[in-house]
């Protein structure tokens, strides 16, 4: 195993760190290795906002409802950054709706994404520990306004990072064969067994965010969140398009449209 798999293979989400501030050295190093992630179509549909504004870091702590952002040591929030891109547009008197569209919004999307996994990879390489901030979605129009986001740009997701002040434990994942098929998917057909094995496994893990209380199974979380969606979420995708976005979204679909996915009785 070389060194960058051995990183990735001990990755584990760090949520407290001891304060001390990271180099400016890894600093610049880490900001150069986002810089030169892939990117779509090479058209770098992706920004950072690093933020170093107490105040504004408390704003977003107050989103996410997880008062440890306030307390990373360097939060990056990622961006889709279609805005530059159409001003070069602009500035050429090109108006192209295309610079607005669904394809825009997504490759702006998997390139603020890529570009958070190579931070975090960076981070965890060099002995830092990093954790990812969805819940900046719980309320992605007050992001947009904390951190001034102009038109064709939309909030993705935040890294905290900085010395870890906790070790906790790897947190175990599901089999690899219930999540790697070859050419077509195959469901496994052992699923419920499968899943009983990790749902035991599962319920052994302590999630240091929860003052080292033991996690439900698996099967129970998946449940509960199912049944438990965030409200403000459900804006989002509206709050992309007041952002500029034409994603030509479809009228809803009836919730039974999909059906009984399960292949089994
Ligand atoms: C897209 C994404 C969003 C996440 N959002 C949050 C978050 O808002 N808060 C948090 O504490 N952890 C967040 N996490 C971390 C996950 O909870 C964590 O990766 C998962 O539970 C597995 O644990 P591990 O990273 O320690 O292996 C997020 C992870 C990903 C990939």
């Amino acid at each position: 195993m070389n060194q960058t798999i051995k990183h990735q293979m001990e990755h584990r989400s760090i949520r407290e760190f001891s304060g001390e501030p990271v180099s400016d050295a890894m600093l610049k190093s880490i900001f150069e290795v986002a810089n030169q992630t892939a990117t779509s179509t090479g058209m770098q549909s992706s920004s950072i906002i690093r933020v170093t504004d107490p105040t504004k870091k408390a704003a977003l702590a107050e989103v996410c409802k997880q008062p440890y952002v306030m307390r990373t040591t360097e939060l990056l929030i990622f961006i889709v950054d279609a805005y530059r891109n159409a001003v070069i547009a602009e500035q050429n008197n090109v108006f192209a709706e295309s610079r607005a569209d669904m394809d825009r919004f997504f490759q702006g999307w998997t390139d603020a994404t890529l570009m958070a996994q190579n931070v975090t990879t960076a981070v965890e390489s060099l002995g830092l520990g990093a954790v990812f901030f969805g819940s900046i979605l719980n309320d992605p129009a007050a992001v947009i306004k904390i951190l001034d986001l102009p038109k064709l740009t939309f909030p993705v997701v935040g890294v905290g990072f900085g010395w870890p002040a906790q070790e906790p434990q790897l947190k175990p994942r599901m089999p690899l064969s219930m999540k790697l098929f070859e050419n077509s998917y195959q469901f496994p057909v052992d699923v419920e067994k499968k899943l009983v094995e990790y749902d035991k496994v599962m319920q052994t893990y302590y999630d240091l965010r929860d003052a080292n209380k033991r996690v439900d199974s698996f099967s129970l979380q998946v449940v509960k969140r199912l049944e438990n969606p965030i409200e403000k979420r459900g804006t989002i995708l509206q709050v992309v398009q007041d952002q500029g976005f034409n994603l030509k979204v479809s009228a809803s679909r009836p919730k039974e449209e999909l059906g009984k996915l399960s292949p089994f009785t």
